[in-house]
């Protein structure tokens, strides 16, 4: 009997970050103030409004399955955000409510890929979108992209790098980990690529809300022949809840909806009726708030980071990360992240946490703090800097 785990587990790559997290807690544990800038999740706590209606679910015996799609009010709502939010009209019965945006992502995949087939994706990326593809036995093409095309993919590399097993192209904006949008031309001309090649488009954009100088576009104002994935778990502040949608396009509804019942049965009930509160008008006040100050972080950050040294070819516009070239300093980010922790209880993101392309030559930071604890971060790095420079000449 082979009571090893299954081969394709041996290629899920693990997040490095997790041992820079986990050095940190020890170091916390010690007594040590560490500054976390390497975590992507932000430090607002949930809008109260929406943990009131969670706790008055939970009171209220709101804890049974819900259709395996979720609950046909908070799908309305979702339509409804569409709606009043980018002027398209979503129908409900394309709208899956799933566990968070990674729910959706293999939600999305598993409805759609074959195995053998290949995913294109950025690299840099989010890490786990490779280890999705990977569990459907195919495959992510990742296409490596530089400051030239925003950290994006444009039309010319789909068209570059499509082959005969290529299923579909991958895109997300504000992108995690570079923070940037996709310009509106490139990413209509991406979607019509595809479309062209006769592949599935998935749009990532668990980030919107949190564009600071424009909008980000849907892919849906291009077509309606698109996966979309998105959470509550971002701009809304609600990360442990677990609760984010997958829209489909039409053909895909059926498969969608038997692949939920069967992986998930349903979103887990509370975290449904709290996210109904997300939509209301107080809520989405306190949130435009929150993205004020966010912005404000991330306008101090980038003045910062840049008077260090770090070279930021492009401005981030969304998200709350930055990622920087410490290529200046270090030709390894992972152990310069390790390195700085030890030594300025600092935690950051090494690059190779998103890919292979100059990875080690990036580092994210994520501007999850407050403006102040950002300040002792930046003292603390500078110190870290000199202390280098100083024993290197
Ligand atoms: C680009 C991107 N997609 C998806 C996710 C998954 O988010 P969640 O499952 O919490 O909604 C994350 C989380 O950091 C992310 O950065």
């Amino acid at each position: 009997m082979n009571r090893m785990a299954a081969t394709r587990t041996e290629n899920i790559t693990p997040f490095h970050v997790m041992a820079i997290l986990e050095r940190a807690k020890q170091l916390t544990a010690q007594g040590v103030d560490v500054i976390h800038m390497e975590i992507g999740e932000p430090d607002f706590p949930t809008p109260p409004a929406i943990v009131k209606a969670g706790l008055q679910a939970i009171s209220a015996g709101q804890v049974k399955y819900t259709p395996a799609a979720g609950l046909p009010e908070l799908r309305e709502k979702i339509a409804g955000f569409y709606q009043h939010r980018y002027g398209v009209t979503v129908a409900k019965q394309n709208i899956f409510v799933t566990p968070g945006a990674s729910g959706a992502l293999m939600l999305a995949f598993a409805a759609s890929l074959n195995a053998g087939e290949t995913l294109l994706m950025a690299d840099p990326c989010y890490p786990c979108n490779s280890n999705f593809v990977r569990l459907f036995d195919s495959h992510a093409q990742t296409i490596p992209v530089d400051a030239s095309s925003g950290y994006q993919l444009n039309a010319a590399h789909i068209r570059t790098h499509w082959t005969a097993t290529s299923k579909g192209v991958l895109i997300a904006s504000p992108a995690n980990p570079t923070g940037t949008l996709i310009d509106d031309v490139q990413f209509g001309e991406c979607i019509q690529t595809v479309a062209d090649l006769g592949g599935c488009f998935y749009s990532d954009e668990i980030y919107h809300g949190l564009a600071y100088d424009r909008h980000a576009a849907t892919a849906l104002q291009y077509s309606s022949d698109v996966f979309v994935i998105n959470s509550f778990s971002k701009y809304f502040g609600m990360t442990g809840w677990r609760v984010g949608w997958l829209i489909v396009p039409d053909a895909f509804i059926d498969a969608t909806e038997k692949l939920a019942q069967n992986i998930f049965i349903a979103t887990a009930t509370p975290s449904q009726y709290a996210a109904l509160a997300a939509f209301d008008e107080d809520t989405l006040l306190e949130l435009e708030h929150r993205r004020t100050v966010l912005a404000n972080r991330r306008d101090y950050l980038y003045a910062q980071l840049q008077r260090l040294g770090f070279d930021i070819a492009i401005k981030p516009e969304g998200a709350f990360y930055i990622y920087a070239n410490c290529a200046k300093f270090t030709d390894d980010s992972h152990q310069f992240a390790l390195a700085l922790l030890a030594a300025e209880a600092v935690a950051v993101t090494p690059g190779k946490d998103f890919g292979n392309h100059l990875a080690h030559q990036y580092i994210r930071f994520a501007y999850t703090q407050p403006i102040e604890r950002m300040a002792v971060a930046m003292e603390r790095l500078e110190h870290f800097l000199t202390i280098r420079n100083n024993t290197t000449r």
